[in-house]
């Protein structure tokens, strides 16, 4: 992963790779992201915006998904115990997942999709218009939108699409991985794909999209081959304010249920974390 606040915190490491520059260039595969940015310029301002995106964009980002799914698998035993298998047979206890290995663990990309679709971890999004202009009409049957311009904006919120009951089913507010495995649903959804935006779409799709995949798949993966139960504990360990408020409890959908207490900013975090008490597995490498 990224590794942060090297070379911003401390000048020892910042020397170090101004010494590298000066001797000779980085190859791509050597160094930090903060290395090859000391490489290219010198404008500390610039860096810092630099590595403030790539932690927001790349690091914020995948650990929301990471604890959303840990969360997930810690309430539903049934997932998780499947998934491990899912792991277990396919990956040597101890040894890394490859590429290949990771494309073929369906259950577990079943399960990222899930937890990308009801807790995306960038849950808004915004475009403005350049110009006046209309959206496209959803059927033939509505007008077109007018949209003024130039700098009108609108703001749309992936978290509340993926949990409309018109476009995903009755069962929008449920964890179910096994819909991503559902032939018929799958072909439903390929057919537009605006439907499932945790990446966002188009041409603006999120440039590290695979990456993201890869590193939380192999995550998940080195985490299960050690560790084979998962329990909440926010009510018993988790810092006072971690649970929803009572009131929550009034509410339609999945605020009338939920253990943890799901916020924003910028991306999509567990207020007071997500407590949970992993149980080593006798089987790990
Ligand atoms: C689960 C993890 C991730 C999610 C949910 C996510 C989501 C998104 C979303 C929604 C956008 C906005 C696209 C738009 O405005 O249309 C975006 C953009 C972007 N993401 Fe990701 N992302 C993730 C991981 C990563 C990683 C690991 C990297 C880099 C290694 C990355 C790099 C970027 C970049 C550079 C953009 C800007 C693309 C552009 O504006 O053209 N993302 N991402």
């Amino acid at each position: 992963m990224v590794h942060c606040g090297r070379s911003l915190n401390g000048s020892k490491t910042r020397r170090k790779s101004t010494t590298k520059l000066l001797t000779r260039e980085l190859s791509l595969e050597e160094g930090s992201l903060t290395d090859h940015l000391v490489e290219s310029t010198s404008d500390v301002k610039l860096i810092r915006d630099e590595l403030m995106n790539i932690l927001v964009a790349a690091r914020d980002t995948t650990a929301s998904l990471l604890t959303f799914m840990c969360y997930f698998l810690a309430i539903h035993p049934e997932v998780l115990k499947r998934l491990r298998e899912e792991i277990l047979t396919l990956v040597a206890p101890g040894e890394s997942p490859s590429y290949e290995d990771i494309r073929s663990l369906k259950y577990l990309r079943a399960c990222l999709n899930e937890t990308l679709r009801l807790f995306p971890p960038a849950p808004n999004n915004e475009r403005a218009s350049v110009k006046a202009t209309t959206l496209p009409r959803a059927s033939p049957l509505e007008k077109p939108y007018y949209m003024p311009g130039p700098h009108t904006t609108i703001i749309y919120t992936f978290l509340l699409m993926h949990r409309r009951k018109d476009l995903w089913g009755e069962d929008a507010d449920d964890f179910l991985p096994d819909r991503w495995l559902d032939e018929k649903r799958v072909q439903e959804l390929n057919k537009d794909s605006f439907r499932f935006l945790p990446f966002n779409a188009g041409p603006r799709v999120c440039l590290g999209k695979d990456f993201a995949y890869n590193q939380a798949s192999f995550v998940m993966v080195k985490l299960l081959q050690n560790f084979d139960t998962f329990e909440l504990r926010q009510k018993q360990d988790a810092p006072e304010g971690a649970v929803p408020p009572e009131f929550w409890k009034k509410s339609s959908g999945r605020a009338a249920y939920e253990q943890v207490w799901p916020r924003s900013a910028i991306t999509v975090y567990a207020k007071g974390g997500v407590w949970i008490h992993m149980g080593m597995s006798r089987s790990r490498e």
